[in-house]
């Protein structure tokens, strides 16, 4: 078998792969607006008012927690969700690399806390 005859099968064999990994779009770095940020890149998961529902009210599938629950969200340490958010959990992404500790620590004061203090 000629060496472009076996290229052909093996990108052929390699696609319906490559498209069932393909990550959905990579989040952007941080650009400084929390709240942007959590709109733009948080929310798919989690929503915009933090509850993991989207805006017909519909459960997120990748939600994992509802931020506004402030009996389970008070029970919950910054410290541990610091680490979550750098490192990542499941099918939470990490964003090392997107976030510094100190803008996450910001994003979870200023955004996510005020969640479980509205209910
Ligand atoms: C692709 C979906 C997705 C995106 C995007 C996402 N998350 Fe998550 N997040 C999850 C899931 C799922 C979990 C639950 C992980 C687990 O415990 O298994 C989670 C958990 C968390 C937790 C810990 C909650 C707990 O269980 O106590 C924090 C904090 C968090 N996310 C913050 C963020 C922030 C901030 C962003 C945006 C910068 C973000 N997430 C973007 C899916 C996502």
């Amino acid at each position: 078998m000629s060496l472009h005859r076996l290229a052909v099968i093996a990108i052929l064999a390699a696609t319906p792969l490559l498209a069932a990994q393909a990550p959905k779009k990579e989040a952007p770095p941080f650009g400084g607006d929390y709240q942007k940020y959590w709109i733009d890149v948080c929310a798919r998961c989690h929503g915009v008012n933090g509850n993991g529902r989207d805006n017909a009210g519909n459960q997120l599938p990748d939600a994992g927690f509802d931020f506004t629950d402030s009996r389970k969200a008070g029970r919950k340490k910054d410290s541990d969700w610091v680490k979550v958010t750098l490192e990542g959990k499941d099918k939470m992404p990490a964003f090392k690399g997107k976030m510094t500790e100190d803008q996450v620590k910001k994003m979870i004061a200023d955004i996510i806390r005020p969640f479980g203090a509205r209910h």
